[in-house]
Parts: C-alpha cells; structure tokens; sequence
C-alpha cells in the first residue's frame, strides 16, 4: 500500500527536513519551510525497477562523431559569455534580479535565432502577448518570425518538444511560473521549480532542443529554488548590474561547455541592450582629470582585461564609531585593507569614515584589486591625486607585502591600448614584461606596500 512520506524543504536554500520549523538549519532563513509529500509507493517501484535493470554498457572516450556545430547569436558578447555559441540540446539558466532586463535580453536574443533552422519559441508565464509585442515593437523586433506564447503548464510545453517538426530553441520566461500538472505544491516552491527543471532538462536531452531557463534571483542573490537548480543544468549565466546604472553585465557561473567567469558588458537603453565592444573606456570615466582619491585598476574578468575605476573617499567621522561603506567590493576585503594600512603602515582610520565605490556599477571580485584599493584610499587620505597615466595591479597580504596575480600580460596590454604609461605591479616580474617598456608603458615593480607610498607620496 503506498504511504505518504512528508518532509518539509526549505524553499532558500533546498535543505530538507523531517520535521517543521520556524527556521532553516541550512540557510538560517525563518519561515521557509514547506511541506513536501513523496509516495513510498513510488519509492519503492523505483527499487524494484533498479534491481531488475539490465546491466550497463560502456563505450570508450573516443568519439566517432565530430563535435555538435555551436550555434551563434550573432549577440557577440553574448555569444563569448557562453563559451562560444549554444550547444544543441543544453539547457542554459539566466538569472538575475527582478527588473534587470532579463525578458529584453532573451527577447533580442530570440529574434536573431528564430532565423535558423527550426526557429525558436519565446513561451512567457509572465507577461500578456500584447505586452512582448508591445516591448517586441519598442526594440524594432516585431518583424522576426519569433513563436511566441503564453503558457505555465510544463507538461504542454513538453508535449510540444515531441511534435514533428519542434523549434530548435525555446526560451521559458520565467521557471517560476512553471508548474507540474500532478504536483501539490505552487509555482515557484522549490518542489515545483526543481520538478518543472527535471521534466525540461530530460525533453530538452531527448529532442535535441535548446532551452534558456529564466530565473529571478531573491534578495541574498542566490536563484529562487536555487542551488538546485544550478547543479541540474549546462549553464548558469547571471545578469548583474545596478538599477541606477544602464550597464549590465552578463557573467557565466558555471558552463559545462566553456569557461567559467566570462563576462560581457551590455547597455541598457530606451532601444533594449547595446553591446559595449570596449568596456574599459567605460568603466574608467574621464581619468584626464586630477582628483584625490582615485586609481585605475587593470582587472581581468574571465579571459577579459578590463580597467576600473576605483573612487574612496576619507572622511573625519562625526560619531563614535566610523563607517565603512562599499559599492562593487567586499566589505570584509576593504576592511581587511584597512587594517593592512594601519598596522603595517602607520595609517590611523578610527576616527575616519571610509567609503568605496567602483565605478560604473561593476562588481569586482579580485583580490588583484587590492592594490588599486589601498592606494586610492592613502591618496584620499592625503588629498593628494595619483598619477593620472597610471594603473595598479596586485594582491595585497596580511603583511603589506605585494604579491603577484594572474594574467599580467593581459591587462598590461590593455592599459597600453588605453594611453597609460605606467603600471605599478609586484615584485618580481619585470624581466617578463621588459617588451613593453618599448611600447613605453613604465613598468614599476613594487615589493610591499609601504615602498609605493614612499614613491608616491614621499612617506
Ligand atoms: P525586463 O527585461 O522586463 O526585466 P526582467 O525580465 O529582468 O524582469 O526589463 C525591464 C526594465 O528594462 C524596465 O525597467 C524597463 C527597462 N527597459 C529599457 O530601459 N529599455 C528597453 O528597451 C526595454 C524593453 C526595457
Ligand atoms: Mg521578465
């Protein structure tokens, strides 16, 4: 006879729990536990099944058949961030928040693969028909032979992979929307969310279609019915950027079928998203002018050099105790730089505020910032401006010492193609990179903190 078996998953993070509480043990978030019911019946069915499954049949590494042709969006950022092209039959993830132009992004994207063979369907849970025409009009898009169509019912979606003649690409705007005809639980419950994803994965393997998957991301910044859902498909891409900015920026987490953190940068404007070919000279505004405070960072975002600017400001503070406030950084890194400064520098911050910003509403994740960082905070803490040609790369350790970072080449040859003259790196490396005092960029090799400020600021 079956019975039901109830445990209770947390729709944050997915831990699952025999027993209800107010409180996730995995996640620490309150009030996310909901039941979910499984049959044992099925369970054990599932038993049975396996004891009597014949047994497995290998096959060796090497393949006979030429590897799946990749398919271009003609989106060229987009096409770099998911390592090249799509691969038929993978399943790609876009995540991001709410309002950061996801449903835009795809529906560009759908119009120049609608053209291929096979076409490509745009299937929302969210909006009206009228509503994609209408943004479908707005972006100039309205002539592409896009499929276009409303439905929530994930098994509808899938009958349609298994018609004659399906289209080679369906874009499902949003996975939370979906549901499974036959599962007690909402749309967008971790049980739902993660059944709909298996349910389109495996159709999804069988036909040979591409899917891209939507997701919102919740406030903590994970994926709504999350983790879970990272694992299960090809691609996880998430769309970044602040709201106030119109720059977005399109990362890959995970690619089981190119590199991991890829970026491409895109404009977000009254016609829909622009691509931005030369990103550095965005992000690093108008550094022809003198100002405290500020330096040039040559990061490396994937296999992409980019400079950023970073902005500090120090502040006396009018409280007792001073504030720290990051945009685009880690917290705990700037704090961790500070702490640097005044024990192995002689920089007193406790009764100074501090506030960091990167430039452009870009997220840095680099510890190869470190220097840029420290130096842009002792330079504001002096008033005194940097050299304005001039970009700073280097980790910083626990001792004030300058250590060395990956991908040099590449980012000294971007601040070159930029009109800098100067790079502060670490120790070290300068015979590595001798070719380019010919091209007149200054190597200057720094071996720990306190050195480059004596050079800079004479103490
Ligand atoms: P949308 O793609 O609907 O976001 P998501 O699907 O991630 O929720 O984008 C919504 C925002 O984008 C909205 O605030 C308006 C803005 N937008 C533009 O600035 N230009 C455009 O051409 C379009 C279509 C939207
Ligand atoms: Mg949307």
């Amino acid at each position: 006879m079956s019975k039901l078996l109830i445990r209770y998953v947390c729709q944050s993070c997915g831990t699952s729990h025999p027993k209800w509480g107010g409180k996730c043990t995995g996640c620490d978030e309150w009030n996310t536990l909901l039941e979910d019911v499984i049959s044992s019946q099925h369970l054990t069915e599932k038993k049975q099944a396996s004891k009597f499954s014949a047994p497995l049949e290998f096959s060796s590494l090497l393949s006979q058949d030429a590897p799946p042709e990749r398919v271009k969006t003609g989106i060229s950022e987009f096409d770099r961030v998911i390592g090249g092209g799509l691969v038929p039959g993978s399943v790609l993830l876009v995540g991001g928040d709410p309002g950061i132009g996801k449903s835009t992004l795809l529906l560009q994207v759908a119009a120049l693969i609608s053209q291929f063979p096979g076409g490509c369907a745009y299937i929302s849970g969210e909006e009206g028909l009228e509503q994609i025409r209408l943004r479908a009009k707005r972006l100039g898009l309205e002539n592409y032979p896009v499929l276009l169509a409303t439905e929530t019912q994930t098994q509808k979606i899938i009958s349609h992979f298994k018609t004659e003649n399906p289209p080679s690409f369906f874009i499902l705007d949003s996975i939370q929307t979906l549901y499974v005809e036959g599962i007690d639980a909402a749309p967008g419950t971790v049980t739902q969310v993660r059944a709909a994803t298996h349910e389109i994965i495996r159709a999804a393997k069988e036909h040979n279609i591409t899917v891209f998957l939507i997701g919102h991301v919740t406030k903590e910044g994970t994926l709504a019915g999350p983790r879970l859902l990272e694992h299960m498909v090809d691609t996880v891409l998430y769309f970044e950027g602040e709201r106030s900015h119109h720059f977005r920026i399109l990362r890959t987490i995970k690619n089981r079928f190119g590199p991991t953190n890829e970026i491409g940068v895109f404009d977000m404007t009254d016609r829909g998203l622009q691509e931005v070919s030369n990103p550095s000279q965005l992000f690093i505004g108008n550094h022809e002018k003198n100002i405290s405070g500020m330096s040039i960072f040559a990061g490396l975002e994937g296999t992409r050099p980019l400079l950023v600017e970073i902005q500090a400001l120090v502040a006396p503070t009018p409280f007792g105790t001073p504030r720290r406030t990051t945009v685009g950084w880690d917290y705990g890194r700037l704090c961790m730089i500070l702490a640097v400064l005044e024990a192995r520098c002689g920089y007193s911050f406790s009764n100074r505020d501090v506030y960091l910003n990167v430039a452009g509403g870009l997220r840095i994740g680099e510890p190869a910032a470190d220097l840029a960082v420290a130096c842009a905070l002792i330079s504001a803490y002096h008033n005194k401006a940097l050299p304005k040609d001039a970009v700073f790369l280097g980790e910083v350790g626990l001792s004030g010492d300058i250590r060395a970072v990956t991908g040099e080449d590449m980012r000294l040859k971007e601040a070159l193609k930029l009109g800098f003259l100067k790079a502060f790196i670490p120790y070290g490396f300068s015979e590595r990179h001798k070719h380019f005092k010919r091209e007149h960029l200054e190597i200057l090799e720094i071996k720990t903190l306190k050195d480059l400020f004596m050079i800079l600021f004479k103490q």
